[in-house]
């Protein structure tokens, strides 16, 4: 029996972390680089059916006239993000998933995701001709790649809030407005539901809608199919929900929590956009209450220093009592490159999904809640308990 070929199709393929996602895995590919970073590679998971990575595939969707080559060198010459070999041994790879790049949605994204789009990216007249040139899109990939399983991950810059009214609760619900006209759902649901609709799992890295309301979740049912999000946990969120649970274990008070984060990168400019930038601090902000059983005030904060490229700082000041009602402070820096971060979990999703699609798994995956800010499928938020999940779901696959 000949290896299977899979697949990853990316939303946002000429992007900072799937740029990032691409040379990471053309230096794995090459044995130029350990596997550090990488969850799927711990020793809980060494008995898993995991993919290999010289059997993934890569295409996508994109909005930007560039390519992937000139986007790597410019993460390898301003951010010093990828160094030169590993740059230097992924421009065959990246030529490959290149030739795979076909021009993307621009559904409801708001005015701000439009302006970086190339004027050549035709905008359907319906939200449901939007679909059917994903799928278009999708098929020929599998088609032409001969592959036996296609992953759709959402890498794309992060939408705008979509009102919760608007969100389809059935899957009826959602046919219908992908046939009307003024379509509440924004591309990145469109991208789901094409998916989905193809029996293709949808991995949602983004604080984006995507998969999220129930209507769609209901349709990754019925196509026996799973998918997981949302907003991957990378940085400053990661160390809330570490460090959250301990506050409530001994029984500190939490009086506010206040975290100020400053980057340079694409991803930061369009989170410049008030109305996108709502998405993210959203689902930055609600695990607190999430984790504590209440809400301390709070603040976070997103700017967009160029500078700094694809550098991230984030500084949080946790004001806090205990016995006797004294007050005291934790202060903390995070200082690291958002892409590189980001990067490998887009690969262990990627893997973990695959791992659940061949168990038959459907709807959304909370045992990956761990790798999410705004985990589907689960009500756990901290960390500890989300990776003790994860480990004990690896246990039951043996
Ligand atoms: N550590 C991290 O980097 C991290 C963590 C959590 C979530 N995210 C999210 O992941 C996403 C990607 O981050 P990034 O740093 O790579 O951002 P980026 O701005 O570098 O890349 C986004 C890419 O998506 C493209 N795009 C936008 N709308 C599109 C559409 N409708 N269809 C196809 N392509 C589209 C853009 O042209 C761009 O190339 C963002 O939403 C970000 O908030 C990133």
């Amino acid at each position: 029996m000949s290896t299977p070929r899979i697949g990853i199709w990316i939303i946002g393929a000429r992007g900072g972390v799937s740029v990032t996602t691409l040379v990471g895995l053309s230096a794995l590919r090459n044995g130029l680089t350990p596997e550090t970073g990488l969850v799927s590679c711990l020793a809980e998971f060494a008995h898993l059916p995991l993919t290999n990575w010289d059997q993934f595939v890569v295409g996508g969707h994109e909005i930007r006239s560039s390519t992937l080559q000139d986007e790597a060198q410019r993460l390898h010459h301003d951010s010093r993000v990828i160094e030169a070999v590993a740059l230097e041994k992924s421009q065959d790879f990246l030529a490959s998933a290149e030739a795979n790049i076909r021009p993307g949605v621009l559904w409801n994204v708001g005015p701000t995701i439009r302006d970086l789009a190339s004027p050549d990216v035709a905008v359907e007249k319906s939200a449901r001709d939007a679909v059917d040139r994903v799928q278009a899109d999708l098929r020929d990939f599998q088609q032409r790649e001969r592959l036996d399983n296609v992953v759709v991950v959402n890498l794309a810059s992060t939408e705008a809030l979509v009102d919760s009214s608007l969100w389809p609760e059935t899957w009826e619900a959602a046919e219908e407005q992908l046939g009307q006209p003024d379509c509440p759902l924004p591309a990145s649901s469109l991208y789901a539901i094409g998916a989905l609709e193809l029996g293709m799992p949808y991995i949602n890295f983004t604080p984006s809608l995507g998969a999220t309301p129930k209507g769609i979740d209901e349709l990754a049912r019925k196509k026996n199919i799973c998918h997981a999000g949302r907003d991957a946990k990378t940085g400053e969120t990661l160390l809330k929900s570490v460090l959250a649970p301990m506050f409530a274990s001994r029984n500190l008070e939490v009086m506010s929590w206040v975290g100020h984060n400053i980057f340079g990168n694409l991803d930061g400019k369009v989170l410049s956009d008030p109305d996108n930038k709502a998405s993210k601090v959203k689902s930055k902000d609600q695990l607190l209450e999430r984790i504590l059983g209440y809400a301390p005030q709070s603040l976070v904060s997103i700017e967009h220093i160029a500078s700094l490229g694809d550098w991230k700082t984030a500084w949080d000041h946790v004001h806090f009592r205990g016995f006797l009602q004294t007050p005291m402070t934790l202060q903390l820096t995070w200082q690291g490159c958002d892409s590189l971060l980001a990067a490998p979990l887009v690969l262990d999703l990627v893997r973990f999904v695959l791992v659940a699609q061949e168990r038959g798994e459907t709807g959304a995956l909370g045992v990956l809640g761990s790798f999410f800010k705004s985990p589907l499928g689960t009500d756990r938020h901290g960390f500890a308990e989300q990776t003790e999940d994860l480990i004990a779901w690896a246990r039951r696959s043996s």
